[in-house]
């Protein structure tokens, strides 16, 4: 069942996604050659804590951290690690989750630690690209698949490749609630509801789409080790259009 959110969640949601928003402002400004995944890991725990919220990922299945830290071929879900240091060129996908007052924000930017190739800053625009052509798509009463063919739609024009094994989902009081949100078409008859909140999260690839997990358990690496990108904003679909939670307020 996909739960829509009242106006007093709607409101809480967005102040944890003003955190998440405030973390990768502060990721922004630190991220450069020399430091660890770990510090980056800690600076993000510090602004989680001194805005009264919790880390969601902190102990979520076994988590040990309050980010995702994932470099260059590294998909998602990249533990950090103070031996984990960044280097020039790499780039570094982010992903973090606040939760206040039981509600959840979510959120993921990639990152060029200083100077990048133009094929990789190309797959993040791209990236970037199609989160935002799925927001759009985030309008009450059509169909979730919509937002699924934008995404596809972007990675494709830009001959990209697309992680199939994982995706968005409903986001709320929970971190992962229904709906499921594909990156590519399936044919899908969901409806976006009015003021379902959905993380919407396209990962796509330099290279080709398959994927596997490193045996730490976490780590989702590509299989021919080109570099992945991933975006991400919590949504909701609202009657005056979609509402980004994850931006700084
Ligand atoms: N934030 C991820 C997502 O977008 C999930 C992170 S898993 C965790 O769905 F264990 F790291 F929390
Ligand atoms: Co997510």
């Amino acid at each position: 069942m996909i739960n829509r959110k009242s106006r007093e969640e709607i409101k809480l949601m967005r102040h944890a996604g003003h955190i998440v928003a405030l973390v990768h402002q502060e990721m922004a400004k630190v991220i450069e050659a020399g430091i660890s995944t770990l510090e980056l890991d800690k600076i993000a725990y510090d602004i989680i804590k001194k805005n009264k919220a919790i880390p969601t990922f902190l102990g979520y299945c076994g988590y040990p951290n309050s980010i995702c830290a994932s470099i260059n071929e590294q998909v998602v879900h990249g533990i950090p690690h103070q031996d984990t240091i960044l280097k020039e060129g790499d780039i570094i996908s982010i992903d973090v989750g606040a939760t206040f007052r039981g509600l959840v924000g979510d959120g993921a930017w990639t990152y060029p630690v200083g100077k990048i190739t133009p094929e990789v800053q190309h797959l993040l625009d791209t990236t970037k690209k199609a989160l935002f052509a799925g927001i759009e798509k985030m309008i009450p009463d059509t169909k979730l698949e919509n937002v699924s063919a934008a995404i596809e739609d972007v990675a494709n024009e830009n001959k990209v490749g697309i992680v199939r094994q994982y995706g968005g989902h409903g986001v709320g009081r929970e971190m992962h609630e229904e709906p499921f949100l594909f990156n590519y078409r399936t044919n899908s008859s969901v409806i976006i509801k009015k003021n379902c909140a959905i993380a919407i999260e396209p990962m796509l690839n330099l290279g080709c789409d398959e994927v596997h997990t490193l045996a730490d358990g976490w780590t989702v690496v590509t299989d021919d080790k080109m570099p992945s990108a991933h975006f991400e904003h919590t949504v909701v679909a609202s009657e005056d259009g979609p509402l980004i939670m994850t931006e700084l307020m």
